[in-house]
């Protein structure tokens, strides 16, 4: 039989619950994670609300950015990554840390004119009105220009086949400004529909954030990367090659940009921000030039290792979820952050480091080494190893031939075998 899902949003939290109960004939033990993860304040945030989704949270530390010394919340279900972040800011620290630049934080929103026979005419209209039209934006959102933000200035942009995109930069000051911009723009909309008397297809914010880019560099003496059996002159070259790879080359740049992305989403989750709009805004840059390539850059001149980062990052420290959200709150203050731009200068900074980290890996000794102890590690508690067998059961399991789920029950049944016998 199938449950009544009919008004599920309306029900109260057991209904829902005794609903999917029914529906997949829940187990009380499994009822029992939906109450443990179960966060009340959280139906103000979603809809159809039943519990939370835990990530691991972690901290990966030795960041030195624009000299000031940062820990970093980062939340990940990834092994590797917190240590790979770690591990790359440890080498930049010693090379004197990493620099940021922020000229501008403004994001864009965009409405969009569709069948407008004279694009020229329209965008030179809204551009004689600009003045107007912005004093329609701040009307619709006064409090923003109390706060020293508001509406800066317009940009008609001629999109080809009768579609004109009039596009909207405004400060957002300390927030991500999502909700800020589109009320905004649904305004703007209709002032502009009006004063053109072309028809509106739509408004919304723009994800590709061009108006809120930040820059990390790095430079790094080359005998801090030595690695194993390389020498630090020759991961350099290395790291240096296999930036540009990912420079010619998309099917790279993806994997590269991935591994950039790892650290920042982490950083986004953890200061809730929406990574998401990160994530689009940072693959629609990295193909700015018509081909997508890596985000990040790495020379050598043979000494100096320079790596450097350049993308929008549209995040903020209020708005959105995080008055909801205690831990993104905390983990704001584990991060130092003061200002939105604080943020982006600390998410750009870990984007190179875990780049950094990665490519010196691959380049290197490859990634799996790394992966593996964690790996193993999973393994090992998944076969359901105590606290005190961990290590050994790792020993034995690093020697094994096959490393799966079964090999590693029976390491735990001979320890413990072994362990009665002593006892005895
Ligand atoms: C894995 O999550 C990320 C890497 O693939 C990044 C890279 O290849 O640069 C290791």
């Amino acid at each position: 039989m199938t449950a009544d899902f009919r008004h599920f949003y309306q029900k109260n939290w057991d209904e829902r619950v005794a609903i999917v109960t029914e529906q997949a004939h829940l187990t009380p033990d499994e009822q029992a994670l939906f109450k443990q993860y179960y966060v009340p304040q959280h139906h103000e945030i979603i809809e159809n609300y039943l519990t939370d989704y835990p990530l691991p949270m972690g901290l990966a530390v030795n960041f030195v950015i624009d000299g000031i010394n940062r820990i970093v919340p980062m939340v990940t279900e990834e092994p590797s990554v917190i240590a790979a972040a770690s591990n790359g800011a440890k080498i930049m620290k010693r090379g004197g840390g990493i620099t940021t630049t922020l000229n501008q934080r403004e994001m864009i929103g965009q409405v969009v004119l569709e069948k407008v026979k004279d694009p020229a005419a329209v965008a030179a209209m809204v551009t004689k009105h600009a003045s107007t039209l912005l004093t329609v934006a701040n009307e619709a959102h006064p409090s923003l220009q109390e706060r020293g933000g508001g509406a800066r200035r317009i940009r008609p942009r001629d999109l080809g086949q009768g579609y004109l995109s009039i596009d909207l930069f405004v400060d957002v000051q300390e927030a991500m400004g999502a909700n800020m911009l589109n009320s905004m723009l649904e305004a703007v909309s209709k002032a502009i529909a009006v004063m053109t008397k072309q028809d509106s297809l739509m408004s919304i914010l723009s994800n590709y954030a061009t108006a809120s880019l930040v820059k990390a560099a790095c430079d790094i003496p080359v005998e801090l990367l030595q690695a194993g059996r390389y020498s630090g002159e020759l991961v350099a070259q290395k790291i240096a090659s296999a930036s540009m790879v990912a420079h010619i080359d998309p099917y790279r740049a993806a994997t590269h940009n991935k591994g950039i992305m790892n650290g920042i989403d982490a950083v986004a989750i953890a200061s809730g921000n929406d990574w998401r709009a990160l994530e689009s805004g940072a693959h629609a840059y990295a193909v700015k030039n018509g081909q997508y390539r890596g985000m990040s850059r790495w020379m050598t001149n043979g000494k100096i290792l320079h790596g450097e980062l350049e993308m929008p990052l549209p995040v903020g420290i209020v708005g959105g979820s995080i008055k909801i959200n205690e831990l993104a709150q905390l983990n704001q203050r584990l991060l130092g952050v003061k200002s939105a731009g604080d943020l982006e200068r600390i998410m750009v900074a870990v984007g190179l480091a875990q780049n950094l980290a990665a490519l010196r890996a691959l380049v290197t000794t490859g990634i799996q080494q790394g992966h593996m102890h964690l790996q193993l590690k999973t393994l090992a508690m998944a076969a359901g190893a105590t606290d005190d067998e961990l290590s050994t059961v790792l020993q034995r399991l690093e020697l094994a031939p096959q490393q799966d789920l079964a090999t590693t029950q029976r390491i735990i049944t001979e320890l413990r075998q072994a362990k009665e016998e002593t006892d005895d």
